[in-house]
């Protein structure tokens, strides 16, 4: 370790460091321009210089590239180094007048700009963008050319670069914006649409999924890191002080052996494109209701400001139409979504929040508002945020005088309504979650006509399903809110609880049973169980000999479902509690 004083402050530091690192490390701030941390120094702005007081040659060295010695002693904001910075700032000032981080570090060190030729982009001619192409991204499609006044940042011969991959870094880590990939790059530049916002804005390719998530970590997108094209880069890997980034991962499948699974897909939206009267993918303006929910919220594409896709300026009319592909037996699904009332409602609070002279229609087929408080919060949405409520489907939506002209109907005035909005909002139905029929079968559970996962019985047992040990919870099972999911979650989890906090499996008697005398090891019942329940078992004699092979159930597997009992053409295996004889005795009995 290396021992010197930065700002009187006695420091240690690993050998090899810079002095900005080093003081970074001791929380004393430098100013920098030409320096990240992913990209080798050169110390070429000298906006980080610092002044050696004692220890060594006395004078002024950049901090970024300048490395740590025993017994230095440094100070970074002594008369010469502001001096220094001030010159260094009005120089720059005077070359990229326009920057704005040139503009307020002048300000801050007192700089007016030096009198010379004003240039005419905001380049201060640091080289990052140069350095990051060529050491880190190692493309070099960007480059230094002419002297003096000429000297620009540009591509070779000035033409656009077939090596340049349009991955943005130079404009990623310019210090004042001067640089459009866009200019050198002759194929369109990579944007990777951030799928947690719906698209509405990019991510990079090591993100973390979204806000909240578990875990909280980044995660490398292969197929976008430039690392896993070219070969290259590892920027992230330099600067992890963790040492956490390790390319060679590769994903895994985990195999776990559990006594109860509990079943949380979620759901999906409907796509409202499948309707063309109401534009969703042709006008930017119509969005889906997941799409606002991520543009007024604080995480969101805009930070919670909420604009128009189309202006990027508030919308004044917002039209919500209810029922997008819900509650539609011909061209739809014919269930009712369930949440969508209630998540208008609060949406129409919303929009009223962000645009307080906005205007809110509502078109509805029925308000659907049965829950603790949800009537009063539907009719607060219309007595104080004085949003419209129209009963009726719209019939189309088409573009006119940069607004979008909704007709529909109010059929509780019999009439045919017309308005200019800004934002049209849709509320699509729920739909499962994409693979849930092949998760179902995987699971041997069933499922209804649309996807939804069946509970064992709608009253008695709604989070069981009809194999034992899998539960249900939220809307894979049916369309639900919040709590409605929350409720059967806990309901699911106390089911598991249940079970696994025994030694011993307690369950319904009503199993399938062999008689091993008459079975003739056919196997056909093995093919009919649904859920795995039957195999093979051989009968020994006294001598451990074998003497026959008959089918057994497995008792803990069995669901009584008797369908072993139909295929069984010896007539070997019955369900316990419906043999045939206690059936005909019922019948007997009621026919008396
Ligand atoms: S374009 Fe930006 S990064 Fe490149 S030299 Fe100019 S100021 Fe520095
Ligand atoms: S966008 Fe092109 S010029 Fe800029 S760093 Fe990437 S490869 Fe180099
Ligand atoms: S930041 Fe150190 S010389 Fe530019």
């Amino acid at each position: 370790m290396i021992n010197l004083t930065i700002d009187n402050q006695q420091i240690e530091a690993e050998e090899g460091k810079t002095l900005l690192a080093a003081a970074t490390l001791a929380g004393i701030d430098i100013p920098t321009l030409c320096y990240h941390p992913a990209v080798p120094s050169a110390g070429a702005c000298r906006i980080c210089v610092v002044e050696i007081t004692g220890g060594g040659q006395p004078g002024l060295v950049p901090a970024c590239a300048y490395p740590v010695q025993e017994g230095l002693e440094i100070q970074t904001e002594s008369e010469r180094v502001v001096a220094s910075r001030r010159m260094t700032l009005a120089l720059m000032l005077a070359r990229s007048p326009g920057a704005t981080i040139i503009q307020e570090m002048a300000q801050e060190y007192g700089a007016e700009p030096v009198p010379m030729d004003k240039g005419d982009d905001d380049c201060i001619m640091c080289g990052l963008c140069v350095r990051v192409c060529q050491d880190v991204i190692g493309q070099s499609a960007v480059c230094f050319e002419g002297r003096g006044h000429e000297r620009k940042i540009t591509t070779p011969y000035d033409k656009q670069s077939e090596v340049c991959l349009g991955c943005g870094a130079c404009a990623f880590i310019c210090p004042t914006g001067a640089i459009d990939p866009a200019d050198y790059c002759p194929h369109p530049l990579e944007t990777i649409p951030n799928d947690f916002n719906c698209g509405l804005d990019t991510r990079t390719p090591i993100h973390i999924p979204f806000p909240q998530a578990v875990p909280n970590k980044p995660l490398i997108d292969r197929e976008n890191c430039i690392h896993f094209i070219t070969g290259g880069c590892e920027a992230c890997k330099q600067i992890c002080p963790a040492d956490a980034i390790d390319f060679d991962m590769t994903d895994e499948y985990v195999t776990e052996k559990v006594g109860a699974i509990v079943v949380a897909t979620g759901y999906e939206l409907f796509n409202p494109d499948v309707y063309a009267e109401y534009g969703y993918g042709r006008y930017p303006d119509v969005v889906t209701s997941i799409e606002f929910e991520r543009m007024v919220s604080a995480s969101g594409p805009t930070t919670g400001e909420l604009v128009r896709p189309s202006t990027g300026k508030p919308p004044k009319t917002v039209v919500f139409l209810q029922c997008i592909g819900s509650r539609r037996e011909q061209g739809g699904l014919p269930y009712c979504s369930k949440i969508c009332c209630m998540y208008t409602a609060k949406h129409a609070i919303l929009y009223k929040h962000k645009v307080h002279d906005g205007q809110a229609f509502v078109f509805y087929m029925d308000v659907r508002s049965g829950g603790k408080n949800y009537e009063q919060f539907v009719r607060r949405v219309i007595k104080e945020q004085m949003a419209t409520y129209l009963r009726g489907r719209v019939a189309k939506i088409f573009p006119s005088d940069g607004k979008l002209i909704v007709r529909g109907a109010d059929t509780l005035s019999g009439t045919q309504v017309e308005i200019a909005a800004e934002m049209v909002v849709l509320a699509p139905a729920m739909v499962p979650a994409a693979g849930i029929r092949n998760l179902a079968q995987t699971l041997r559970i069933g499922y209804d006509e649309h996807g939804f996962l069946l509970e064992a019985h709608p009253k008695l047992r709604p989070v069981e399903t009809n194999t034992a040990g899998v539960f249900l919870a939220g809307a894979c099972h049916s369309p639900k809110d919040i709590p409605d999911s929350v409720a059967q979650a806990s309901a699911a989890a106390s089911k598991v609880l249940g079970l696994i906090s025994h030694q011993t499996l307690t369950r319904e008697p009503t199993i399938g049973i062999v008689d091993e005398e008459t079975c003739n090891a056919c196997f056909e019942c093995e093919g009919a169980c649904a859920y795995g329940a039957i195999g093979p078992k051989e009968l020994k004699d006294r001598k451990g000999e074998v003497t026959a092979v008959v089918a057994y159930i497995n008792e803990g597997l069995c669901q009584g479902c008797g369908a072993c009992a139909v295929t069984c053409r010896s007539k070997s295996i019955e369900v316990q509690g419906y043999r045939d004889d206690q059936l005909f005795a019922a019948i007997n009995a009621t026919g008396r």
